[in-house]
């Protein structure tokens, strides 16, 4: 599918669909679906092949109804909403918009958003995104085959600061941190602590701690909120941007 042209007129789009988004997310307390929706759009990007990525792919059947997508369809539907109301806008633009926004509106860090994405009906193979179960060398094969680099994964990793884990989805149960509906570095903090009753630590949570060269980034995270945000609003807008040039 062609790009859309952006032009003053896709950017007023743009900005209105952003509008919308905050009033919905806040309205709906819907920031952590949002982000994982975003991600797993972007997620399946293979640099090799340059197939897979930010391109709304995930709106099909096919790849939606994947195991590891399991819950977002919830999320969809309230960007079908948005996309109603402002038909211009790209899927592809539109649930990287909502993670921005997500993030945003959870008072993480804003991360600079490029629109001109664009749409494609060819779904990846199933299998690309990450298994919780493994470890961190699993971790590295998925983002090194993004293009992503270490610090992305831990930085990344940081997403699950926001929502929860479900039994029905995942078969994992639980948050990650005291207040999931806040973006800040407590994921970093907890992970560090160790076990706490009521919160979750994946597997490829726990790896973190390791690998030195995880380890150094969830410690630097840990005590430094202002790195966090910084490293994490470049990694998002490179995972957002994976396979995409902006013309
Ligand atoms: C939730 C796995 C990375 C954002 C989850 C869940 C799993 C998971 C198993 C629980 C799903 C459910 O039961 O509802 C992983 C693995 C990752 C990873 C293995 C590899 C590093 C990321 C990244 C982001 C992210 C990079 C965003 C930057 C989220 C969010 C939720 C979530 C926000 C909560 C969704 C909700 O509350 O409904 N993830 N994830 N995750 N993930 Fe990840």
């Amino acid at each position: 599918m062609a790009a859309p042209i952006v032009d003053a007129e896709y950017l007023k789009v743009i900005s209105k669909a952003r509008r919308d988004l905050r009033s919905l997310i806040a309205t709906k307390n819907c920031a952590p679906i949002m982000l994982r929706l975003a991600w797993h759009d972007a997620g399946t990007y293979d640099a090799q092949s340059k197939t897979g990525g930010p391109n709304g792919s995930i709106r099909n059947e096919e790849e939606c109804n994947h195991g590891a997508n399991s819950g977002l369809k919830f999320a969809l539907d309230i960007c079908a909403g948005v996309k109603a109301k402002h038909p211009k806008i790209t899927y592809a633009d539109l649930y990287q918009l909502a993670g921005v926004v997500a993030v945003e509106v959870t008072g993480g860090p804003d991360i600079s958003f490029v629109p001109g994405r664009k749409d494609s009906n060819v779904c990846p193979m199933e299998g690309r995104l990450p298994d919780a179960k493994k470890g961190f060398q699993h971790l590295r094969d998925v983002f090194y085959r993004m293009g992503l680099s270490d610090k992305d994964i831990v930085a990344l990793s940081g997403g699950h600061t926001l929502g929860r884990a479900h039994p029905e989805r995942s078969g994992f149960d639980g948050p990650w941190t005291q207040e999931p509906l806040k973006f800040d570095n407590s994921y970093f903090v907890e992970l560090l602590k160790g076990e706490t009753e009521g919160l979750l630590k994946l597997p490829t949570d726990k790896t973190l701690l390791e690998d030195s060269e995880f380890r150094r980034y969830v410690e630097l995270y840990a005590r430094d909120e202002d790195a966090f945000f910084r490293d994490y609003a470049e990694s998002h807008k490179k995972l957002s941007e994976l396979g995409f040039s902006p013309n």
